[in-house]
């Protein structure tokens, strides 16, 4: 069952976190499904401009209504992860997404808030929410890149969620997107979503850059004939703790990427006589689906699907 955002987001305020997974393909889409219908998780499902010009938008799309059917227990919301103007509007118009965000993150902020103002119309039009930044992560995000962390900040946030109208906020509180985050020890700047929940309470709020990057994962990899040095991410352990703090969505991409790599390293290593794809697509698609159910239990959102559904009455 396909349903907003904002919908998982009144259940799970100051409870837990949703957890945000990025997929590219058909196998990350079943174990995908399969891991969270496995651990009871409401979930949302985030495609990037990347994802939808990796093989074509539609074919996405397509995934997306048919794991519903395929996995009848899901509930989810079909997200446009780091998306522009025109993106957003492509994807309002396509009847599948039930959510987009319009990062105009790099812009000033007057500038930011015409162009998320103009996507949240068109959106709430029709049915969808909307999800917008202020603030920059440190790298690179889509087609946007900073030097350095840019924080949001609380009186800056409070006013483009009321100039704007949107239903939820990015805030950059010192994560960053890939497997390289934190140079020393993580830094995450909490007291940044303390200030923000005073200012505007109940309002839900996203972490992007939240993969938490497991040595032993990069290690696999690195044994395997990989060559991941210096990688570093979140500890999930904050995950709780942020949740209290107003974060109802948390990002995490980098880290199925890893799994999708492990898999693949050591199955072509182990078996250098193959060439099948289904052999490793085998293995991943269970493995993809074992990492996403324990990353809800870590989310809190494991368990959460039966009053879910009884709360919205679907
Ligand atoms: O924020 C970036 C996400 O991890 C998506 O990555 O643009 O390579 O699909 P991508
Ligand atoms: P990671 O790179 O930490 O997985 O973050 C993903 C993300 O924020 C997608 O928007
Ligand atoms: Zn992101």
């Amino acid at each position: 069952m396909i349903v907003t955002t904002k919908e998982l987001f009144q259940q799970a305020y100051g409870k837990y976190a949703l957890g945000a997974y990025n997929i590219n393909n058909l196998e990350q889409t079943m174990g995908l499904f399969k891991g969270n219908v496995d651990s009871k998780a409401p979930f949302i499902v985030q495609l990037s401009k990347g994802a939808r010009s990796y093989t074509h938008k539609r074919m996405l799309e397509t995934m997306m209504q048919t794991a519903d059917e395929i996995f009848p227990e899901a509930v989810f919301a079909v997200h446009l992860d780091h998306g522009d103007e025109a993106a957003c509007m492509d994807c309002i118009d396509s009847g599948v997404y039930s959510s987009v965000m319009i990062d105009a993150s790099q812009e000033e902020l007057e500038k930011n808030i015409e162009i998320t103002k103009r996507v949240v119309d068109a959106a709430h039009a029709k049915g969808l929410v909307v999800e917008a930044e202020l603030g920059l992560l440190k790298g690179i995000e889509e087609d946007i890149k900073s030097e350095g962390h840019v924080f949001t900040k609380p009186s800056e946030a409070e006013y483009f969620v009321k100039q704007t109208g949107i239903d939820s906020l990015a805030c950059a509180i010192g994560t960053s997107h890939g497997a390289f985050k934190f140079a020393g020890e993580q830094k995450l700047r909490f007291d940044i979503l303390e200030d923000i929940q005073k200012l505007l309470p109940g309002f839900p709020l996203v972490m992007h850059g939240s993969s938490s990057v497991p040595p032993e994962e990069v290690a696999r990899i690195n044994a395997a004939g990989g060559t991941i040095n210096g990688a570093s991410g979140v500890d999930a352990s904050q995950f709780l703790g942020a949740a209290k703090l107003g974060v109802t969505k948390i990002n995490i991409d980098t880290d199925g990427r890893l799994v999708w790599c492990r898999v693949h390293r050591e199955f072509f290593r182990d078996h250098p006589e193959q060439f099948d794809l289904r052999g490793p697509g085998k293995i991943f698609i269970p493995e993809y689906a074992k990492f996403i159910a324990a990353k809800n239990v870590l989310l809190g959102s494991a368990g959460q699907l039966d009053e879910v559904r009884a709360a919205l009455k679907k």
